[in-house]
């Protein structure tokens, strides 16, 4: 197989290290490395050079922005024909800001679901049909065991409210599209790197690295045809409440 994958928010993080490990893989052919901002994602990529990829691409899109999902789609099926794997792991948290359920400011949770949510929606309606034309396709939504509702409703752990609720709601349409997908044969699943420190939670103490984060996505973007469809797992590759 040689596949052919876009990883959003891939300048930087986990995303960064994601494409190393996957334009590693001999089942992977090329990896589009996207970034909203161009001097960032220009960087990362001459970065990536230098340890000697040459199957790495740079790629605009900005997943609040469709004109730049939409072109970034018309980019990859002029060079390429389809898409394998749809990593969306763009993601903000505002982890600075209140996030309370009683006193959070609805701007907070407005941008973090403008990203989280609408932007995830929007990069894969844009994407199916260049995804429908791959033999083995995946769909890889970068998620937390923190937007587990199960989870946060028998023994809360940490509720930042704007970030998980975008999370929980990315979940829920996880769910959905892996229903609408499955007699497609495209696999749909939500995976949580668990805790990495990051830029996302102001390298907080005591977590993965970004690399370590990554390596937990690898075998879930490269899923084959007979791999599950419509789950979570977590960090460990077990099924995760939602
Ligand atoms: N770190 C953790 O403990 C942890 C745990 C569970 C899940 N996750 C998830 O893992 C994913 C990666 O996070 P990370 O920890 O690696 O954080 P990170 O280092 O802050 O990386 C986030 C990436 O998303 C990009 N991004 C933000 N808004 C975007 C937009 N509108 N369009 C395109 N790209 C955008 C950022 O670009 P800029 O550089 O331009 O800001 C950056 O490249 C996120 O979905 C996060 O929720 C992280």
């Amino acid at each position: 197989m040689s596949k052919v994958v876009l990883i959003t928010g891939a300048n930087q993080g986990i995303g960064y290290e994601l494409v190393k490990l996957l334009a590693a893989n001999p089942e992977v052919q090329k990896v589009y490395l996207g970034a909203r901002n161009p001097k960032s994602g220009q960087e990362a990529l001459n970065a990536i050079k230098g340890e000697g990829f040459n199957n790495v691409q740079f790629i605009k899109i900005d997943v609040t922005d469709p004109t730049s999902i939409t072109a970034a789609k018309s980019e990859i099926e002029a060079n390429d024909g389809k898409l394998d794997v749809l990593v969306n792991n763009a993601g903000i948290g505002e982890f600075s800001s209140d996030q309370n359920a009683l006193t959070v400011d609805v701007a907070t949770v407005r941008r973090t679901v403008e990203t989280n949510l609408f932007g995830l929606i929007q990069v894969c309606t844009t994407f199916v049909p260049l995804i429908r034309k791959s033999p083995q396709a995946a769909i890889l939504n970068v998620t937390t065991d923190m937007a587990s509702n199960h989870l946060q409703a028998g023994r809360p752990i940490l509720h930042l409210v704007a970030y998980n609720t975008s999370k929980a709601a990315a979940n829920s349409y996880t769910i959905a599209l892996a229903n609408e997908l499955k007699k497609d044969g495209v696999k749909v699943n939500a995976v949580t790197p668990g805790f990495t420190s990051t830029n996302l939670n102001n390298h907080g103490v005591g977590g993965k690295t970004p690399k370590q984060g990554a390596e937990t996505l690898v075998k879930w973007a490269l899923l084959d045809k007979d791999g599950p469809t419509g789950q979570f797992f977590d960090e460990h590759g077990k099924e995760f409440p939602w």
